[in-house]
């Protein structure tokens, strides 16, 4: 078992953000927050396990002086939400209207939240299908707001100069929850992207691929052929993260780590043909690590420091380091992919459980009481023990 130290780089991370978005302007006028070689330097310290493919492929091009990534295009800025006029005009023949892109700057919100909603991400082709099949919208989750946006889905100009939708962050780290309508860093539990493309699928004449059996919530986003769907995290506590995605292959080293991998994840997703302008990630790693759940825990009782605080520890947003995945009781197969298997998972921060599960990367337990059974930690916890660790739970 491995529990990694927490480096006190975290406690300093807020005021390290500030100081990195303070000094951030437009990259055309002034120089980066930081040279590209110590990024470079970072993001190596970050992957901690370089041989695995997925950190050997953002090694090959990431930082490097005038090679790679850095040579790339800036992914456009002009963006706007789209609506269920945009998809009724592309049903009755019309092409997609871009008259009405505006910079991310000029949205009117502060700019890592601007990100978070309307920066492209990436494109797909079982989306271009989704947006004109409003009919199937209930069913995989997509939500309208009141001016009949689409949430989480936006048009832009895309890398070959061509007008095209796109999902954000939204899309599935902003959902319902106890405390708002769109909360962002609540995972959008009911979004059913396996069914958006088995759908996709049968209308394309393509045979059934493995994401039929996903069901809401749950998504395979690494690109390595082995299905293995992961339930969509909430997005709190982060600040404390010592490791992110549930196999920890990237190791919060650095204050800078999350934007770095912002970074990556939009130049991934932008087929290798464009990069986000660094400022644009910086105020989204300060938004995504600034995010609340809303939620007001109770003094901590005695049973949960005596059988859970060892991981999921208080100081840290009730986050810890790694463990062993063959440990824990959950489905190893995320822990033992070949691109981003490291053998452990991370414990994960508690905050904003009792907005409700499932519970676990691979959403094994749907309600506390599967959380004892499946556990192992928490499988030799006596009925008292297990009543108050629940009822603290339900404030979290
Ligand atoms: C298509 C849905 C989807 C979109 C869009 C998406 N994510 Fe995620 N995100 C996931 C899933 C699924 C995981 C879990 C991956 C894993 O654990 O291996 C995840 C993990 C994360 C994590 C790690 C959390 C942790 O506790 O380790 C962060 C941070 C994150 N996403 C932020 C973002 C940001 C910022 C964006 C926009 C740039 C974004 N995500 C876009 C689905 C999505
Ligand atoms: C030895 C370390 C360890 C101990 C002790 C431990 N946990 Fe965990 N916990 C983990 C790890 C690792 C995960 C992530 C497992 C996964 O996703 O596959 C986790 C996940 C969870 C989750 C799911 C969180 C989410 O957002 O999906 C809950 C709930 C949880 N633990 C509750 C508890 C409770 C209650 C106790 C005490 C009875 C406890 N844990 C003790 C390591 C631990």
């Amino acid at each position: 078992m491995c529990i990694a130290q927490v480096p006190d780089v975290r406690r300093l991370l807020p005021a390290l953000l500030f100081f990195i978005s303070a000094c951030a302007v437009e990259p055309s006028v002034s120089p980066l927050p930081l040279h590209q070689e110590s990024r470079r330097a970072i993001l190596e310290a970050a992957l901690w396990m370089p041989e695995l493919p997925y950190p050997r492929k953002l090694l090959s091009a990431y930082g490097l002086e005038s090679q790679g990534w850095e040579l790339l295009p800036l992914i456009r800025d002009d963006v706007a939400a789209f609506r269920r006029s945009d998809s009724e005009h592309l049903l009755a023949g019309g092409s997609l209207p871009i008259d009405d892109l505006q910079p991310i700057q000029s949205l009117g919100l502060p700019l890592g939240q601007a990100v978070f909603h309307y920066f492209p991400m990436r494109a797909d082709r079982w989306l271009d299908w989704l947006v004109q099949s409003p009919e199937h919208w209930d069913a995989v989750g997509l939500r309208t707001t009141a001016d009949g946006s689409v949430h989480g889905v936006v048009r832009h100009i895309d890398a070959y100069g061509k007008p095209a939708v796109a999902i954000t962050c939204a899309l599935c780290h902003s959902a319902e929850s106890k405390v708002a309508d769109f909360h962002d860093g609540r995972a959008t539990r009911a979004l059913d992207l396996g069914l958006a493309r088995t759908l996709w699928r049968q209308a394309s004449g393509l045979s059934q691929g493995p994401e039929a059996n996903w069901g809401p919530g749950r998504i395979d986003v690494t690109d390595d052929g082995i299905d293995s769907p992961t339930v969509i995290p909430d997005l709190f506590g982060l600040k404390h993260a010592q490791y992110l995605n549930c196999s920890g292959v990237i190791e919060v080293s650095h204050a800078l780590v999350p934007a770095i991998r912002f970074e990556t994840q939009y130049i991934l997703g932008h087929e290798l043909l464009a990069r986000p302008s660094r400022h644009l990630t910086v105020a989204l790693a300060e938004y995504v690590m600034s995010l609340e759940s809303g939620t007001h825990h109770v003094e901590i009782p005695s049973a949960f420091w005596q059988h859970c605080a060892q991981c999921h520890d208080p100081e840290y947003s009730f986050s810890g380091g790694l463990i062993d995945a063959q440990a824990v009781g959950t489905d190893t197969a995320a822990a033992t992919t070949p691109n981003r298997g490291t053998g452990y998972y991370k414990v994960p921060s508690l905050l904003g459980v009792s907005l409700g599960g499932p519970f676990f990367h691979d959403g094994s337990a749907l309600t506390f009481d599967d959380v004892f059974v499946v556990h192992t930690q928490a499988q030799d916890v006596n009925r008292t023990a297990k009543r108050q660790i629940i009822e603290f739970l339900l404030t979290l």
